[in-house]
């Protein structure tokens, strides 16, 4: 030691060399037991075997071997923060949900960005959807958005969900590739699911390679519906518009960011908020009723379908700022479980499939990922409002019933909560009809004239961006059947993005697929003015 002059890896007594001088509390056991040496096993004789007996060593050891869960099933890769939303325009007339009942009325808000194929371990400028993952902390409970960059999805029934992820991940028996698109798997499935059309012009344009998570869209996607305190409901559709705008980067930046900084969004949005420059974003919405529903040239309820904002447009009615980083990127980011049943009262869902398999699957999916039915007891979980339930016991229960009564009805004194009619959530009482069946409605037929409304509202460098992603991808297809039947889908989106795709792979144009249900014919009228590319 420095009193002795001797090294003190020499003598064993390391411990001594590496304690923080000043008041630093003393370190324990996860039992709270003082230590007194965490430079040097307990062993038997000078040079003898480790003892058994090293509660110490082993409970650290036993704990560092159990620190990993389970990743994500999907959007494993991804970056977390705080922040709040302010609502700036009350609709109490469209609902009875607490945080739009007052305009300046602010609740907490924890918001994850991440990409969706992709592992843990990925890098962030990959070509992929972002999502873009709300939590508010009601007054009333916790509402999750959970959306992505991109309005529209690529199926249409969840039963197809595992096949699309599957597809889009690495080959089971190569491990590879590890990237979104550029293999063989995915376009196979995706020329064979027309239905993903659409989304897959919004995949290949710039909106895939965003510049940051501060310059993106975010999307509820579904149509959800808002209910007011007489039960009268409106159906609603979800936009978080960037207060900076949106911005991309182009293939090639994309690539080189990769290799030089595989963390680039998650650095950009922790320097942005250190530095005091906190990105926020606008609530918006979409209201409309059954009749805009029904003359609607599709189904409200297909989730591979938008609603242009010239049809409808957005109304702003809040405000999402991010101001606080992490304390804990395990605790916190890892840790958050987004789950779209959670929603509060004056919200409620559609008969959207895609939805309602949601609904189900978040659920299944966390209880594995975070060990146990216990995981609203997390921190970053819990609701920030009063919660009493009879719930009890299970892996990890931190907080269990206290008292008697852990059923109702019952009859003590002190019986614990009850349901309460006047403001528990109740759901929108719609009618229903039919038989069961597993077959797709006709209103959800028609998979091209969207992809098509889509490519014509871009500029013509954002077209040749497209066409450019796509004969990327599609060259790294191996399989020739594939890249013609991805040729003879665009053929019906727009021929003229068909034939550069086309030249560029080298080959003649297919014959055209043969569509569900005829496109719509579109005139250059009908171009979305959605947000552009730009500062
Ligand atoms: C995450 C399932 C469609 C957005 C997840 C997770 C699952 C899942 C199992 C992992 C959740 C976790 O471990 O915490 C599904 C299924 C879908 C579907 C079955 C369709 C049937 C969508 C759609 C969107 C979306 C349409 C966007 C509107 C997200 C986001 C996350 C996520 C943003 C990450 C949440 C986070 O940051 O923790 N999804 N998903 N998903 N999903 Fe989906």
């Amino acid at each position: 030691t420095a009193e002795s002059g001797t090294c003190p890896y020499e003598t064993g007594n390391a411990g001594e060399l590496h304690q923080t001088p000043g008041d630093a509390p003393t370190l324990t056991t996860a039992q709270g037991v003082p230590v007194a040496d965490d430079q040097n096993t307990l062993r038997g004789g000078e040079r003898g075997p480790a003892l058994m007996e090293d509660f110490h060593f082993r409970e650290k050891i036993f704990h560092f071997d159990h620190e990993r869960i389970p990743e994500r099933v999907v959007h494993a890769r991804g970056y977390g923060a705080h922040g709040y939303f302010e609502c700036t325009e009350a609709i109490p007339e469209l609902t009875s949900a607490s945080l739009f009942q007052e305009a300046g009325s602010k609740v907490p808000a924890f918001v994850r960005f991440s990409t969706v194929a992709g592992n843990k371990g990925s890098f962030d400028l990959a070509r992929d959807v972002r999502g873009f993952a709300v939590k508010l902390y009601t007054e009333e409970g916790n509402w999750d958005l959970v959306g992505n960059n991109i309005p529209v999805f690529f199926i249409q029934d969840p039963i197809k969900f595992p096949d699309l992820i599957h597809s889009v991940k690495a080959e089971p028996d190569r491990g590879f590739p590890q990237a979104q698109s550029a293999h063989d798997n995915f376009w196979d499935f995706i020329s064979l699911m027309p239905e993903s059309m659409h989304m897959v012009m919004w995949t290949m344009s710039d909106r895939a390679i965003p510049r940051s998570f501060r310059f993106m869209e975010g999307f509820g996607v579904h149509t959800f519906r808002l209910v007011n305190a007489e039960g009268k409901s409106h159906f609603v559709k979800f936009h978080w518009k960037p207060k900076l705008g949106l911005q991309s980067v182009v293939w090639d930046e994309a690539v080189k960011i990769n290799g030089a900084d595989p963390d680039f969004h998650r650095r950009d949005l922790w320097d942005a908020i250190r530095n005091g420059d906190f990105p926020e974003w606008e609530l918006g919405v979409q209201i409309f009723d059954d009749a805009f529903a029904d003359k609607f040239d599709f189904d409200v309820l297909d989730a591979t379908k938008l609603i242009p904002e010239e049809d409808c447009p957005v109304r702003i009615i809040g405000r999402l700022v991010l101001d606080r980083t992490v304390d804990n990127f395990f605790a916190e980011t890892e840790q958050v479980a987004f789950c779209t049943q959670n929603i509060v009262p004056g919200i409620d869902f559609t008969n959207d499939p895609l939805l309602q398999g949601r609904n189900f699957s978040y659920l299944d999916t966390q209880t594995k990922r975070l060990g146990g039915p216990n995981f609203t007891h997390i921190p970053i979980n819990a609701p920030k409002c009063p919660m009493h339930h009879f719930q009890q016991d299970g892996h990890m229960a931190m907080h269990n019933p206290t008292g008697r009564a852990n059923y109702e009805p019952n009859s003590w004194s002190k019986g614990g909560p009850r349901a309460d009619p006047r403001r528990g959530f109740k759901s929108y009482p719609e009618e229903l009809e039919g038989t069961k069946r597993r077959l797709r409605p006709e209103s959800f037929a028609d998979h091209y004239s969207q992809a098509r409304q889509f490519y014509i509202s871009q500029t013509k460098v954002e077209q040749d961006h497209i066409a450019n992603g796509l004969t990327f991808e599609l060259s790294k297809c191996v399989v020739e059947d594939i890249r013609l039947r991805v040729l003879s889908h665009l053929q019906l989106i727009d021929g003229d993005l068909a034939q550069k795709v086309a030249d560029g792979l080298g080959h003649d144009l297919p014959e055209p697929a043969t569509p569900a249900r005829a496109p719509v014919d579109l005139k250059p009228s009908d171009k979305l003015s959605i947000l552009k590319n730009g500062p």
